[in-house]
């Protein structure tokens, strides 16, 4: 075993914004820098030496200043160029991210970026086709993978808790205000289309690597979007027009016959047990998972409800269900990251690369498909020619 220490150069664009910020740069480098870097399976420390990059250099400075990481630059170019720095990272907006990945790539940097990708499955395929030519190694934000509360459906799954699993309800949402009469949570961008905007490239995303890596690859989906609200406010209290959908409700057939259902929504006030609930239903068991924490409920415990609105329900239907146990949890975000590292420095496996982010995008354009069309879109499977 080693003790060495392996210093590794990334460019970090689009870190002033929200994702880049909160969970790139403050949740996930600065904390890995804070721990003496990530080690590999030989010892070696992997530590990031990040340079956050973007347009305004005010707001680079003070995010500096706030994360400790000392140096920034808008010249990105000049970055690309430079060999001190071998990981490229984009938290961009989504309809940047083709342009800059693509340089980056024909720069022969290794590419770690956000979803979605790109806007369209073609884009993405050609991205995954550059970085294999150039033998570059990529991953892509699959984050939702590592909250405890996926973890913990993970394990029971594993476990065979379940028995045959036949249905997955997956409840997403909460109520993004309008922005008149308070600021709204989100960025105005998301209900633009012309902007990349819209919840079904957004969350469909998530829910494809969701669905393929714990329950089965996603073969169909019948999907229809909304846009609810119609006029929104954006960040200087100007009103705009939202031209992208904001709720999306879809339905997917799953390799093995699970069906899965995904209601998404920006307009949906919250009454359940987290932001995203997955509920999981088997033959022997059924377990509804949040982004934190999941309950379970195995045959033997199941009451034995009586249809009758006449009364009072007799039953209290949160009461037999146990919670799963917790363990040491770490930011998602974070865990990802310290995976890319390794596998960029150790070539330690990494399986959520530019191919696997291809098929969200897949997944959403289809979703809009079938939208558009009123119909079941099968999910043919995508490869690198
Ligand atoms: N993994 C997740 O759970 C998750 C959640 C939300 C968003 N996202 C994705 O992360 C990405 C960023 O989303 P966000 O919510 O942080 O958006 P944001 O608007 O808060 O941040 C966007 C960033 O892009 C930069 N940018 C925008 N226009 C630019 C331009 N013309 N030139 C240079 N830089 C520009 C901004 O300065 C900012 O740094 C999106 O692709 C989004 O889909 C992922």
């Amino acid at each position: 075993m080693s003790n060495r220490t392996r210093t590794i150069g990334i460019i970090m664009n689009g870190v002033t914004g929200r994702m880049g910020k909160n969970q790139h740069l403050l949740r996930s480098i600065v904390p890995i820098i804070e721990n003496g870097g990530v080690q590999t399976s030989t010892g070696e420390s992997v530590m990031p030496d990040p340079i956050l990059v973007g347009r305004n250099p005010d707001k680079l400075a003070a995010l500096a200043k706030e994360s400790g990481v000392e140096k920034w630059s808008t010249d990105l170019d000049s970055l690309l160029a430079d060999d001190a720095y071998e990981i490229y990272f984009d938290a961009q907006t989504t309809d940047r991210r083709v342009d800059a990945v693509t340089a980056a790539i024909k720069a022969g940097k290794h590419i770690y970026c956000e979803k979605p990708v790109a806007s369209t499955t073609s884009e993405a395929l050609a991205l995954c086709k550059q970085a294999t030519s150039m033998g570059i190694k990529h991953g892509v934000v699959q984050d939702k993978l590592w909250v405890p509360g996926m973890l913990k459906l993970k394990e029971l799954i594993q476990s065979g808790f379940f028995g045959r699993i036949f249905a997955v309800r997956g409840e997403f949402g909460y109520w993004v205000f309008e922005g008149d009469r308070q600021p709204a949570q989100r960025p105005s961008w998301n209900y633009r289309k012309e902007d990349g905007g819209g919840v079904m490239m957004d969350m469909l995303c998530h829910w494809r690597y969701v669905l393929d890596n714990l329950f089965g690859k996603v073969k169909a989906i019948n999907c229809l979007g909304a846009t609810h609200i119609p006029k929104r406010w954006d960040e200087n209290d100007k009103p705009y027009e939202c031209t992208a959908e904001d709720a999306a409700y879809s339905t997917f057939e799953l390799e093995g016959g699970i069906i899965a259902h995904f209601n998404s929504s920006w307009c949906v006030r919250v009454r359940r047990d987290d932001l995203l609930t997955i509920h999981v239903d088997g033959t022997q068991g059924s377990a509804v998972a949040g982004l934190r924490k999941c309950f379970m409920q195995s045959c033997d415990d199941t009451p034995r409800p009586v249809w009758n609105p006449d009364i009072e329900s007799p039953l209290n239907y949160f009461d037999d269900w146990e919670e799963v146990p917790d363990r040491d949890y770490d930011n998602a975000f974070k865990v990802e990251w310290e995976l890319f590292l390794k596998h960029v420095c150790n070539d330690e496996p990494f399986s959520w690369g530019l191919l696997e982010g291809a098929e969200g995008v897949q997944l959403a354009e289809l979703g809009m498909t079938s939208w558009e069309k009123r119909a079941w879109i099968d999910v043919p499977e995508l490869v690198v020619s």
